[in-house]
């Protein structure tokens, strides 16, 4: 089955075209990235018009290296949710139109479902396994036997990934944090700070406002400190004092506030080393539920899903620690570890092919909040 992939949730446009379950023949993706740097995070309304702008582009060019008419195209699978509303309904509004005037089956898709799926293209999925999500705006554990899906935790606060773009943040530097953070942090050392493990809920719940405030108190300290080379912020001429939060960036040597005033880095050791510390506990904690979590439920298959999956360092600690306890981690390639198409594909190929009813174009609408469990 050809089928064409549609995904603009968040701050990537992609279309991508899979034969059957396994083959992808493009997989194009757009990211509006660089119009979010500036403001250390992805803003909404840039992102929906950079969609906007993409999209028409983006499926051309999925038509073309896949070398497919779109005639030849037999399925539209697209993300219904969850995201940001205005980048989903670029998607959904794009995959109607052609839904109606290709006269072809349309499929609405669970984003985070289909960061799970990514694992799938050209392997054999298994048919009992833990899924382990962690994104920019999710991280759960769930048991997945089939179709059927049991959520066992979540955050109770932040995201995995919103906390590594707000401990970058912190720290000066480039938006999003997770690359940033890994890429420091090979040099730094990891014993540097102790951060206490939370507790939470539930045993497979996660936590990771406290490390992020952790690191916050950490910054500051040595921003105020006499011998870090970052001094206490002088006092505005109102008096009024500026926050961490006033939009520091790192300009390579030197970070750089609103007023364009420069002002020393932090220490580059301290920034290595918290990265390093940072990762390692965020790593332990990730790393122990997932594994109590096979252990819980007696699955064999740790299903890794989610643009933090991307980070290296994780990678090799989950691979490690499951050959030891003699269970499969799967991960998908970094292609198809952050926002893609061919993952939408996929998932809606797998949809189809379980007998799930196509979606009535005319009733199709975003669902912002989607969550695991939602079908
Ligand atoms: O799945 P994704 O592309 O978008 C969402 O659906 O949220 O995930 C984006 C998140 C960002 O928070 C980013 O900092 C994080 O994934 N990320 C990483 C790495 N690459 C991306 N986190 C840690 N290490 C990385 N190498
Ligand atoms: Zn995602």
């Amino acid at each position: 089955m050809l089928t064409l992939g549609i995904e603009t949730s968040c701050d990537e446009t992609s279309c991508a075209v899979l034969d059957g379950r396994d083959r992808i023949l493009s997989n194009i993706i757009a990211s509006s990235l660089f119009k979010h740097k500036p403001f250390g995070g992805v803003v909404p309304e840039i992102a929906s018009r950079h969609s906007l702008e993409q999209i028409d582009t983006v499926y051309r060019e999925s038509l073309s290296e896949a070398g497919v008419g779109a005639e030849q195209l037999e399925l539209i699978a697209v993300t219904e949710g969850p995201g940001l509303i205005g980048s989903l309904f670029v998607g959904i509004c794009f995959a109607k139109a052609l839904s109606f005037s290709l006269r072809l089956p349309l499929v609405g898709v669970n984003h985070l479902e289909a960061h799970l799926a990514a694992n799938f293209i050209g392997a054999k999925m298994p048919e009992k396994f833990i899924g382990l999500l962690i994104s920019g705006g999710h991280t759960s554990l769930s048991l997945h036997e089939g179709e059927k899906v049991s959520l066992l935790g979540q955050t109770i606060d932040d995201a995995v990934g919103e906390a590594f773009d707000k401990v970058a943040k912190v720290m000066g530097l480039e938006y999003p944090g997770g690359p940033v953070i890994e890429k420091l942090a090979r040099e730094g050392n990891e014993q540097a700070f102790q951060f206490t493990k939370p507790k939470q809920s539930g045993p497979f719940d996660f936590s990771f406002s406290g490390i992020k405030t952790a690191v916050l108190y950490e910054v500051r300290k040595t921003m105020s400190s006499p011998d870090g080379s970052l001094r206490e912020p002088r006092p505005r001429p109102s008096g009024e004092r500026r926050n961490l939060d006033c939009g520091l960036r790192r300009n390579d040597a030197q970070t750089v506030c609103h007023s364009g005033e420069r002002r020393n880095p932090l220490p580059p050791a301290f920034v290595r080393d918290m990265a390093a510390s940072f990762q390692k506990s965020v790593a332990d904690w990730i790393l122990d539920k997932s594994l109590a979590a096979l252990a819980e439920t007696g699955a064999r298959d740790l299903v890794v899903g989610g643009g933090v999956s991307a980070n290296g360092y994780l990678k090799g600690r989950l691979k490690t620690a499951a050959e030891e306890a003699g269970v499969c981690v799967h991960f998908p390639e970094r292609i198809l570890a952050l926002d893609n198409a061919a993952m939408i594909a996929r998932r809606g190929i797998e949809l189809v092919e379980s007998g799930a009813p196509s979606s009535d174009p005319l009733r199709m609408t975003a669902q912002p909040n989607l969550s695991l469990l939602s079908r």
